[in-house]
């Protein structure tokens, strides 16, 4: 089947396999689609066709409510063609000049590990190696489990063929479900990837700034293991704002700790409580993780200095998590340019 996107930059045609989502085709073929989550939650993939016929993979996405569907309005990442079609996308959609591009693959489970009640930790042993940049993600699918989920990787390798991952169980979670419920160690999961533009890009003359809640904070112990092998806090600051409900919720605190004494006191983390009150400064185990109390992005609020213009920040977490922080990092004065984010549901 045969794509054209028409931009404000122009036409661009690509091929979508037949059943194919047209987001995935269009990233394949290196084309700078739009989009966030990849996974029906965020809206970003918005477009209209214009011509053609698309069918809807998930009736439920909820971002899909907020479409004009009578007026030929879809979500890339939830629409599969069903002839050649013409898409109109909100954006400038070039040929990317940024790779790795994405692609299809697979892995199967091992070293699963349960980190605390309802979060575990999960590798995937690829097929083929992957080359990812830090606070990228992959979409994963199981068989016989409808839908697919984004997992943001945890490690960081140029080239790997291991990915380390994070699940947080969520009830009516398929997939999570799915991984929670039994030992899934030896299956195979259908793998798309890598995804995600909120990425750390060494080279870049600046203190970094992370604001995570749960399981959001894969993404950011990545990143930070780039930026520590890449040399970045020998010269930069770091703060980590990691939001947890309680202490029992903590997890990869001993990555944590391994990472603030390889800096030298140029990495600070804090491990933020929002539903219990402690009477520790520091965390009983790890002496060199700070606790405090509160949501996350208001003790980073609390924090952080006045002006904040000279940072990189990365967030990720629930979208009203996510939205919080942006509004704090706005206010210390992050510039826009600067505020790189994961939303997830
Ligand atoms: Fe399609 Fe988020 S990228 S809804």
């Amino acid at each position: 089947m045969e794509i054209v996107i028409e931009s404000r930059a122009g036409t661009r045609p690509f091929t979508c396999e037949p059943g194919e989502k047209i987001l995935f085709a269009g990233l394949r073929a290196g084309l700078t689609l739009p989009y966030d989550c990849a996974t029906g939650t965020c809206g970003m993939c918005k477009a209209r066709v214009r011509s053609g016929t698309v069918d809807v993979i998930w009736p439920e996405a909820p971002a899909l409510a907020k479409l004009q569907r009578d007026k030929g309005d879809i979500l890339m990442c939830q629409s599969r063609a069903t002839s050649n079609c013409v898409v109109r996308v909100p954006a400038n959609v070039a040929l990317s000049e940024a790779g790795p591009l994405p692609r299809y693959g697979s892995g199967r489970v091992h070293n699963v590990e349960r980190l605390t009640d309802d979060v575990m930790h999960f590798e995937l042993a690829l097929a083929a190696p992957m080359t990812f940049n830090a606070g990228q993600f992959v979409v994963l699918t199981a068989p016989g489990i409808n839908g697919a989920r984004a997992y943001s990787m945890v490690n960081y390798a140029l080239e790997t063929s291991t990915l380390e991952l994070v699940i947080k169980k969520k009830a009516g979670g398929g997939l999570s479900d799915w991984l929670f419920e039994a030992d899934r160690t030896g299956l195979e999961l259908g793998v798309f990837g890598p995804l995600g533009r909120a990425t750390f890009r060494p080279g870049e003359d600046r203190d970094l700034l992370c604001i995570a809640g749960g399981s959001g904070i894969a993404g950011i112990l990545s990143i930070l293991e780039h930026a520590t092998s890449a040399g970045h806090f020998q010269k930069h600051k770091g703060r980590v704002f990691f939001g947890v409900r309680s202490l029992r919720d903590g997890f990869y605190l001993d990555r944590f700790s391994r990472l603030v004494a390889q800096s030298q006191g140029a990495l600070q983390v804090f491990l933020v409580l929002s539903h219990e009150t402690v009477d520790v400064a520091v965390h009983p185990q790890f002496g060199n993780i700070q606790i405090a109390t509160g949501f996350v992005h208001d003790v980073a609020n609390a924090h952080l200095e006045a002006d904040c213009s000279h940072v990189t920040s990365f967030v990720a977490g629930p979208p009203p998590m996510v939205d919080g922080a942006i509004r704090v990092l706005i206010g210390h004065g992050v510039p826009s340019t600067q505020i790189r984010y994961d939303k997830f549901g």
